[in-house]
């Protein structure tokens, strides 16, 4: 029986197999019935539908039927018929069935529909099982499609970046630190501090925070150059918007300015949106229905509208008006504040009512590579902001002088040895370069208008939390 070829259900779904015995495989997600049938709803993960096998009791041993409960796998083989019941097309005429595993009921834990995404979050390694999560992974899936189709189309070269870094690419020091010293009795220097020596290395090195500085040395031989991988941040934030480990996809590009940059990351944006739409309709239809009623509307709205562009100093004078007509915020707002996702939030979902790109930050906010204006004070980072996410996208253009950057790295306490190799990329043909970091997860919160990061990866790491 296992011999005969399985059919997936999202292609028996097309009904064009009407009349002919079929093989599927799947596991159970309900189970109805009265004394003389049973209707098994079936479920492989190729689509959010399931697949309604019919069983007369009587063709099949009571042991057998007593062993298929929800979470069981089954190969059955059937023919495909027109289903008379409401809810579905076709249906299944089981002729034989194949309990592959049984699922406990006693103690299998997604027994009935309707948990909390946070009790889903306790069970990580089986809520893939779900409707909801099944829905998210198969989306996860389609905008990394989206992405790389994106890039490959427009010749952009998808470069590995590596996960072990000497660098600290964003100076927040905020980076895991890899080692195979024995934490317990490390070597130490006669200085007392550690020697690194002795490390696997033999230097400090941690998790990377970003692809960037490896990725602007491809980009200024290649052209254009994508990362798409995993980033780590220590950063002790619990929100339902930072992970401790995402996945961030990082264009850069030569000869380019602020400008191209602001169109790429609109432009590329919109595309994946328009992908979820094109290809996950169904899962995003299912999601729109049980969590957001909105989010069909909010992803064809950001679509319609170009995305507002303004300088930092403008937010900063619109927020202070609204302080100033009464409006309250948890955090103070002036010039040299960096914003916080309130602020982003009330421009775009209370004063532009569209995404916003807001460009020109104070440098001492921003990181040390990114182009410094002429007025001194400002540089030309660019962050995106979304309606429910606040910041989705931050870039800039470069700072492609040798010593201004050299200026800039002293003043933000960039150690030299860290990033020389850096510095050359601006000592040799150096040129005008941009580029951007998307936050995977945060893409992906907007497309399945889920509202807690945790459920958009599959195994969320968190402060406290790295289970599985
Ligand atoms: O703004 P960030 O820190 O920028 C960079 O890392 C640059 N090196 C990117 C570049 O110019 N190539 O991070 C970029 C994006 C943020 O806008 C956000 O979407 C996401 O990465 N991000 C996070 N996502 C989840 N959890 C976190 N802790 C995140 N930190 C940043
Ligand atoms: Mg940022």
């Amino acid at each position: 029986m296992l011999q005969m070829k399985r059919t997936k259900i999202i292609d028996v779904l097309k009904g064009e197999l009407v009349g002919q015995t079929i093989c599927v495989k799947g596991w159970v997600r309900t189970r109805r019935g009265n004394k003389a049938v049973s209707f098994i709803a079936l479920n492989d993960g190729s689509t959010i539908h399931n697949l309604q096998i019919v069983a007369d009791n009587e063709r099949f041993s009571s042991e057998l039927m007593s062993t298929i409960s929800t979470g069981a796998s089954l190969c059955v083989v059937g023919q495909l018929v027109s289903s008379q019941g409401a809810g579905q097309s076709v249906e299944i005429q089981a002729e034989r069935i194949e309990v592959l595993g049984t699922a406990d009921p006693e103690s299998y834990p997604l027994q009935k529909k309707g948990h909390s995404l946070e009790f889903l979050r306790e069970i990580a390694h089986l809520r893939p099982r779900t409707n909801t999560f099944g829905a998210i992974y198969r989306i996860r899936h389609q905008m990394s499609i989206a992405i790389h189709t994106y890039f490959h189309e427009r010749g952009f070269v998808y470069f590995h970046a590596p996960i072990i870094t000497g660098s600290d690419c964003e100076g927040a020091g905020q980076m895991f630190q890899v080692t195979t010293l024995p934490l317990e009795k490390p070597p130490l220097c006669e200085d007392g501090g550690l020697d690194y020596a002795q490390d696997f290395f033999a230097r400090p090195t941690a998790l990377t925070v970003s692809g960037q500085l490896e990725g602007e040395m491809a980009a200024m031989a290649l052209g254009a150059i994508y990362t798409f991988g995993p980033t780590f941040r220590a950063e002790n934030s619990n929100t339902p918007r930072h992970l401790a480990e995402f996945w961030m996809i990082e264009p850069e590009v030569a000869f380019i300015e602020i400008e191209e940059n602001m169109d790429l990351a609109e432009d590329f944006i919109k595309h994946c949106v328009q992908w979820a739409l094109d290809y996950c309709a169904d899962d995003i239809k299912f999601l729109s229905e049980h969590f957001d009623k909105e989010l069909i509307d909010r992803l064809n709205f950001v679509l319609e509208k170009p995305f507002k562009r303004l300088t930092y100093t403008e937010c900063i004078e619109i927020l202070e008006a609204a302080v100033a007509k009464g409006r309250k915020f948890e955090f103070p707002i002036y010039w040299g504040a960096d914003m916080s996702s309130e602020h982003e939030r009330y421009l775009v979902e209370e004063h532009f009512c569209t995404p916003v790109i807001v460009t020109d930050y104070p440098k001492e906010i921003k990181s040390f590579y990114m182009k410094l204006n002429e007025d001194g004070k400002t540089v030309r980072g660019m962050d995106v902001l979304f309606p429910k996410i606040g910041e989705i996208i931050g870039g800039s253009e470069r700072e492609s002088d040798y010593d201004k950057l050299r200026q800039r790295a002293e003043e933000m306490g960039v150690p030299d040895k860290d990033i020389w190799w850096y510095m050359d990329s601006r000592r040799y043909g150096t040129a005008p370069h941009a580029g951007f970091g998307l936050g995977f997860e945060r893409l992906l919160l907007f497309v399945t208008g889920m509202t807690n990061i945790r459920d958009v990866i599959p195994f969320p790491r968190t402060p406290r939390n790295a289970e599985f």
